[in-house]
C-alpha cells in the first residue's frame, strides 16, 4: 500500500505534511477549503484549480525513485501480489510495474471521461490542452473532459474490490508513504490475515500503528522512505540489482525523451 510519501523524493509534494503539503499551498486558487480541489461538486462549479494541478502532475514532469523501483523489482522476482496505490502521478507505471499488477485506487491520468456524454479518452489526447492551461472539452458534446482521477464524492474504480481476494492471501503487507487518513483505502491495512506481518516505512506512525492497535508482528521503519527501502533491499542482498534496474530504466526514459 502506498501514498504520496513515496513520491516526495521525486519532487512531488504530498498532501498533508504541514508547510510543504499540497493542502497548505493552494492559496492562489481561492478555494473555499483545500480539499475542494478534489471535490466533484466543486469541480463542476470550477474545474480550473484541478486542471492547474493536473498540468503540474501530468505524467512526464517527474521520475520514479528507488521506492518505485523496489516494487518493480519485487514484481520482476515474482514476489509482488499487487501494489495498491493512492497516487495519481503515474510513477508506478513509469517504473515499469505492469498496470495489471497495480490497483490505482484514486485513479489515473492515463485515461479520461467526458463528464456529460461519458465518452472515454486517452490521457495523451488531453495533454495539449492541459499544458496550455485550457480546460479540455469533448468535441462531441462540449462537456468538460475529466481525467479518471477519483474525487471525493465519487466511487473508487471497480478493480479496487480486488482487495477482497488479494488481501486474504497476502503473506506480507508493506505500507509506505501514506498518512492512512483517507477511507476506504486506509482500512485495507486491516484486511490482511492476523498472522501476516505489516511493515510500515514512513516518516511517522500512522493508522493502526499510531492508535496503539499494533499486532505483535507489525514492524515500523521510521524515517525517509528511500532510506527505509534501501535498508530493506540491503537486508535482502538486492541493492546492486536495484541500482542496475534503476540505471537501465532511467537511461531508457532519458533516451526516449531525447527522441
Ligand atoms: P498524505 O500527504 O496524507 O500522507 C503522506 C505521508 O507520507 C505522511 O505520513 C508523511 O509523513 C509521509 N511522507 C512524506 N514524505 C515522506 C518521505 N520522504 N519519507 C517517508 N515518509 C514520507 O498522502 P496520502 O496518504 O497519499 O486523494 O493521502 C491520501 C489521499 O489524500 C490522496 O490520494 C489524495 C488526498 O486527498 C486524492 O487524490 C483523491
Ligand atoms: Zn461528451
Amino acid at each position: 500500500m502506498a501514498g504520496a510519501g513515496i513520491s516526495t523524493p521525486s519532487g512531488i509534494p504530498d498532501f498533508r505534511s504541514p508547510g510543504s503539503g499540497l493542502y497548505d499551498n493552494l492559496q492562489q486558487y481561492n478555494l473555499p477549503y483545500a480539499e475542494a480541489i478534489f471535490e466533484i461538486n466543486y469541480f463542476h462549479h470550477n474545474p480550473k484549480p484541478f486542471f492547474a494541478l493536473a498540468k503540474e502532475l501530468y505524467p512526464g514532469n517527474y521520475q520514479p525513485n528507488l521506492s518505485h523501483y523496489f516494487i518493480r523489482l519485487l514484481h520482476d522476482k515474482g514476489q509482488l501480489l499487487r501494489m495498491y496505490t493512492q497516487n495519481i502521478d503515474g510513477l508506478e507505471r513509469m517504473a515499469g510495474i505492469p498496470p495489471k499488477m497495480l490497483v490505482e485506487a484514486h485513479g489515473t491520468f492515463a485515461t479520461a471521461t467526458c463528464t456529460m456524454c461519458r465518452k472515454e479518452y486517452n490521457g495523451e489526447e488531453l495533454r495539449p490542452d492541459i499544458m496550455e492551461g485550457t480546460v479540455p472539452k469533448c468535441p462531441t458534446c462540449k462537456g468538460v473532459i475529466k481525467p479518471d482521477i477519483v474525487f471525493f464524492g465519487e466511487e473508487l474504480p471497480p478493480h479496487f474490490f480486488r482487495y477482497l481476494t488479494d488481501f486474504p492471501v497476502a503473506d506480507l503487507l508493506i505500507i509506505m508513504g501514506t498518512s492512512l487518513e483517507v477511507e476506504p483505502f486506509a482500512s485495507l491495512a486491516g484486511a490482511v490475515r492476523g498472522s501476516v506481518s505489516r511493515l510500515l516505512i514512513n516518516r511517522d506512525l500512522v493508522g493502526p500503528f499510531a492508535w496503539g492497535l499494533q499486532r505483535h508482528n507489525d514492524i515500523a521503519e521510521l524515517g525517509d522512505v528511500v532510506s527505509g527501502v534501501k535498508k530493506l533491499a540491503d537486508a535482502l542482498g538486492w541493492m546492486q540489482e536495484l541500482e542496475d534496474l534503476m540505471a537501465r530504466t532511467t537511461d531508457r526514459a532519458l533516451k526516449k525523451n531525447e527522441e
